[in-house]
């Protein structure tokens, strides 16, 4: 039993072939504006996917499952700038972004990426300063 299931669940690894390269454990998003996401896809994949943001902490995410992007091309693309959803983006540690089916199967999903954070960026000195001092 133990070998079937070993062999089942690579089975539907290489069936579920897209794959979320960015964001990562390593490579997190920040709370400023639009952020990357960007993905592989092999030719047996599905054309679209969904992009939603979860969070097992709802301390942290009040709504699991928000929606980022709906029915995303995958074909032409590997890369996608991601708006914050309504009311910002919320800021903490644990976050997955998921790549489903759509709006309506969140269940189904294609790729999964690391846990990543969500942080404020870190100023850099030379950005905007500038231009406070002319006032
Ligand atoms: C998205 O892909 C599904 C099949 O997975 C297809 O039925 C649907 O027409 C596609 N939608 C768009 C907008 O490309
Ligand atoms: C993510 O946040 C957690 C908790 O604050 C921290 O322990 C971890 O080092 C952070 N990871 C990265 C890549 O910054």
């Amino acid at each position: 039993m133990r070998f079937a299931a070993a062999t089942l669940l690579s089975f539907v690894a290489s069936a579920l072939a897209y794959q979320v390269t960015s964001p990562s454990e390593t490579k997190g998003w920040t709370n400023q504006g639009p952020q990357t996401l960007t993905w592989s896809r092999v030719d047996t994949d599905k054309t679209n996917f969904t992009v939603i943001l979860t969070n097992e902490n709802r301390a942290i995410l009040p709504t699991n499952n928000q929606v980022l992007a709906a029915l995303v091309d995958g074909t032409s693309q590997t890369t996608l700038s991601v708006n914050p959803p309504s009311g910002g983006w919320p800021l903490g540690s644990g976050f997955r972004v998921n790549l489903v089916q759509d709006e309506q199967n969140t269940n189904t999903i294609y790729a999964q990426s690391g846990q990543f954070n969500i942080t404020t960026p870190t100023v850099s000195s030379s950005s905007g300063l500038s231009s406070a001092t002319h006032a």
